[in-house]
């Protein structure tokens, strides 16, 4: 059984629907860790309350170098297959991607590689995109730039509010996050450049 280690930083909502994945055999795995950073983290509470092994490591004054490595020592020590970021609200050093190559998969809420980093939804709203979705891709050192594994659109709606946007994105979000990690847990894509092909 292959396992699974998910790092947040809130909400949690990506990885509850994990959870309901791996729960209803969508995914075949187990959770084997749930990471916070930061110990208020909702996500950590449902992890708990379903049962999961929950651990908080705070990173407050903690240098990045060092963080990580008490971050992949953890992942080490349970021995998990993928890292899955769901809302992991810091940048990986090149020490960790390096522990886990191509084993490490993020979810962000827009079409990437358009309005990386922080707001996306605020992002494209401003930009005045028509068109928006979610990104699930492969974590390199670079802020949200690895290889896409799956992308869903949604429409940006003229009365839409960041909330609006979200909320509509968000729900793409736990589809295709559930999918990808289905598709490389199974080995069922292959590289080509920087092309991930599914197959
Ligand atoms: C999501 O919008 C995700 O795309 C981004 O952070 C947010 C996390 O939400 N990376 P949640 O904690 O999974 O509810």
């Amino acid at each position: 059984m292959k396992r699974i280690g998910i790092l947040l930083s809130g909400r949690g909502s990506n990885f509850e629907a994990i959870a309901d994945s791996v729960a209803a055999g969508r995914i075949e795995a187990e959770i084997a860790a749930v990471i916070s950073n930061r110990p208020t983290a909702r996500g950590l509470e449902i992890a708990r309350e379903r049962g999961l092994p929950a651990v908080c490591i705070p990173s407050k004054d903690v240098p990045r170098e060092e963080y990580d490595r008490l971050i992949v020592a953890e992942l080490k020590s349970q021995q998990v297959d993928l890292v899955c970021l769901a809302g992991f609200m810091r940048l990986l050093s090149a020490e960790f991607c390096q522990a886990f190559p191509m084993r490490i998969l993020n979810i962000h809420p827009s079409l990437l590689p358009a309005f990386p980093g922080l707001d996306a939804q605020k992002q494209a709203l401003e930009h005045g995109v028509k068109i928006s979705g979610c990104t699930v891709h492969f974590v390199d050192p670079q802020l949200d730039a690895g290889p896409i594994v799956l992308q869903a659109a949604v429409p940006v709606l003229e009365n839409d509010t960041p909330e609006s946007l979200s909320a509509r994105i968000l729900a793409e979000e736990h589809r295709i996050y559930s999918e990808a990690i289905a598709v490389v847990l199974a080995g069922r894509w292959r590289i080509e450049g920087r092309r991930v092909v599914v197959d």
